[in-house]
């Protein structure tokens, strides 16, 4: 064998030749995975500042302290005014921080050590004011004053009327913020406290704190390009009717969220759902099998990582009606199937195929029947769970099928089970594992239609 050329290739001697290395690799990945579904023993400093959104910091302060993290409070002057820190105090579990000038402090330097122990600090709301002051380094308060004298990154949930927002000023400070290596999450776009409508609210409290789940991520698909498929697709029967099933979208929402949190380019085809794509994904909207396979074929050649989530219909009805079928009493409906294209086998059949990773929703027989699949397919991984459980549900219990065997991943939300699904995929990027079965997949897998 020649000398291995790169990191990637020295990993892999090692891994052969070790043996157990491999396993242990896993193993450190799951107990990874583990760590990572929760904020547990993360530090972090909530700023406060002075806007009708400071309300809801007080959901924001209950939300991260139930997913495990230790949330100290500072707030603003103005801040004090829309909320008390009693509030805050009673929430956080902690005395809560408003004076430069605390003379309860021992040595005054309150503004320097209380982000020292910190991971990070979020500023929710955070205020035009604010956003203006750390854009130019102003410290005439506590939060300003220990947001300049941070070791610890920065995030900033803006909120504030649409005009204040959209004020050449405030968007150049958001730019300095960024080019600072700030973290801006939000704001959105809706109806304001002060009854106007446009850009400038802040992030609703769930949204915030899932920005600081992601901070914590590790970058495990930094630099990859990630297509995801989720949710149902629809046959048309007639102008109003369909073929469909039960998938809600949430697991393949969940896979690219938590592949985005990773670091990765994250683009979604999603079949009709009512759910939000998760920030920073690109998303792609469609209805039907053929539409979803003509979105993931003009996306396979350019992407490292294939995860096929989506309940894709097998079969479609051969030929609509133009028109709404009439009911006609004691008559039976015939409707011909034909069958529909295999996304997955296609992208797992490209001559430049990225990593496939399939899913499969068995009513029973899991592990026989995913085994069956991921041979089938000719992919290398395989998620399984059963339908009953896992369909519009906010927990599940995947399975992990690749050739070293079968990996549960116990029960639990959907996010928690993406981040391990994740951490997976990630491991066996690192390992330079291929393509499974391939030339079985070569011999078996029909050639879809187009
Ligand atoms: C009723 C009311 C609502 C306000 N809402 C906001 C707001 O949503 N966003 C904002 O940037 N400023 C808002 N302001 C103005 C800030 O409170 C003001 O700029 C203040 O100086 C901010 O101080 P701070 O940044 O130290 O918290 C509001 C003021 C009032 C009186």
């Amino acid at each position: 064998m020649t000398s291995p050329k790169n990191a990637a290739q020295r990993r892999r001697l090692i891994c052969v030749r070790a043996g157990k290395a491999l396993e242990s690799r896993f193993l450190f990945n799951a107990r990874a995975a583990a760590r990572m579904t929760t904020l547990e023993g993360k530090r972090i400093l909530l700023g406060i500042t002075g806007g009708i959104a400071a309300y809801k910091a007080a959901e924001l302060v209950r939300l991260l302290m139930k997913a495990g993290a230790n949330v100290r409070v500072a707030m603003t002057d103005a801040a004090c005014r829309f909320v008390t820190p009693v509030t805050m105090q009673a929430l956080s579990g902690q005395r809560v921080w408003t004076d430069l000038w605390d003379p309860q402090v021992a040595d005054n330097m309150g503004h320097i050590e209380l982000s020292r122990d910190r991971d990070l600090i979020v500023v929710a709301p955070g205020s035009a004011d604010f956003i203006a002051k750390a854009a130019l380094g102003l410290a005439d308060d506590l939060l300003s004053a220990l947001t300049l004298a941070r070791r610890c990154p920065l995030l900033v949930a803006p909120a504030m009327n649409v005009e204040m927002w959209g004020h050449p000023a405030t968007q150049r400070n958001v730019r300095a913020l960024r080019d600072d290596g700030v973290l801006i999450a939000g704001p959105a776009a809706g109806e304001q406290a002060c009854g106007e409508t446009g850009m400038g609210r802040m992030l609703e409290p769930e949204a915030i704190a899932a920005e600081v789940e992601a901070f914590f991520q590790p970058r495990l698909l930094a630099g990859k390009r990630v297509l995801v498929t989720a949710g149902p697709t629809e046959e048309p029967i007639d102008p109003v009717r369909v073929i469909t099933n039960s998938s809600s979208g949430k697991m393949g929402f969940a896979v690219a969220r938590a592949a985005q949190e990773a670091g990765g380019e994250v683009t979604l085809v999603s079949g009709p759902v009512a759910l939000a794509a998760p920030a920073g994904v690109a998303r792609v909207d469609v209805r039907t099998a053929r539409q979803m396979f003509d979105a993931v074929k003009a996306r396979a050649d350019a992407c490292d990582v294939f995860i096929a989530v989506a309940a894709v219909a097998d079969y479609r009805v051969r030929h609509p009606a133009e028109h709404k079928i009439k009911k006609r009493a004691g008559k039976r409906l015939t409707l011909e199937l034909e069958e529909n294209p295999d996304i997955l086998a296609y992208v797992a059949r490209l001559p430049k195929r990225p990593f496939c990773v399939g899913f499969a929703a068995e009513s029973r027989d899991l592990a026989r029947n995913a085994r069956a699949k991921r041979a089938e397919k000719g992919v290398p991984l395989l998620a399984a769970n059963l339908a009953q459980e896992a369909l519009g549900a906010e927990d599940n219990a995947l399975t992990l099928f690749d050739e070293r065997g079968e990996h549960p991943l116990g029960r639990g939300p959907k996010i928690e089970q993406a981040r391990k699904l994740v951490a997976h995929i990630a491991a066996m990027l690192a390992a330079g594992d291929r393509p499974a079965g391939r030339a079985a997949a070569g011999r078996r897998a029909r050639q879809p239609r187009s």
